[in-house]
């Protein structure tokens, strides 16, 4: 099976969870990615079901309303029963690096919100130890390099994301070389950084369950 093939699975497993778990005429939280928009493409077939959608980032607000789904503002919004989005890894405990395409900081509000967070992944997004893929920071622009010195006081090797404004007009800092061993205390740690608006690790608030594609399957966790 193809990466895609793999993603387009654990999307169809997220919509059935939804169906099963999620009340008819309730707002479900959409996340942001190539997994996400595979998950948003087959929710369009169940749209009349749900009231409709609280978005995570502006691209996903546009596939969502191509669709015909309602997009909610999260101030109108006081219960998101699930949460659906990818991940750029997530590890045993089901902690996560996030922000591969930027959207770290309303993900990580809307997966807040939420009651149950759902991570959708194709198997090479599972890890033993998180850092191989550069951890997102979003930053202030005139706290950038403060808060790459700072970065680099912690190990890392933070290169600013050239030509990229995220949806809250901040920069993004890409931490290499970090081998995350205490996710909790380094999401902690980074968070405490002056001008720092969010980091990518979703370790404080981790996912509830894990839908990981792999070639034998769809598999669930916790079982
Ligand atoms: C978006 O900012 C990210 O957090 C995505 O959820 C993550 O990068 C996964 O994306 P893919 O599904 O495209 O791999």
């Amino acid at each position: 099976m193809t990466q895609d093939e793999l993603k387009a699975a654990v999307a169809q497993a997220a919509i059935e969870y939804v169906l099963a778990e999620v009340p008819q005429g309730a707002l479900i939280g959409v996340g942001t990615g190539s997994t996400a928009n595979y998950f948003i493409d087959a929710l369009a077939a169940h749209k009349d079901r749900y009231r409709g959608a609280v978005a995570s980032s502006e691209a996903t607000r546009q596939r969502l309303e191509q669709h015909g789904i309602a997009v909610f503002d999260l101030n109108e919004v006081s219960e998101l029963p699930v949460y659906v989005d990818g991940a750029d890894e997530i590890d045993a405990g089901l902690h996560m690096i996030k922000g591969g395409g930027g959207a770290l900081t309303r993900e990580k509000i809307v997966a807040a919100v939420a009651r149950t967070f759902v991570c959708i992944a194709d198997a090479s997004k599972q890890v033993e130890v998180m850092g191989r893929f550069p951890l997102p920071v979003e930053v202030i622009p005139m706290a950038r390099e403060y808060v790459a010195r700072e970065l680099s006081q912690l190990g890392g090797k933070p290169v600013l994301r050239a030509g990229f404004i995220t949806d809250n007009g901040n920069q993004i800092l890409d931490v290499h070389g970090l081998q995350i061993t205490a996710p909790k205390a380094l999401e902690e740690r980074i968070n405490q950084i002056v001008g720092v608006v969010t980091n990518g690790l979703f370790a404080l608030r981790p996912a509830d369950v894990l839908l990981l594609g792999t070639p034998q399957g769809v598999q669930r966790f916790p079982g």
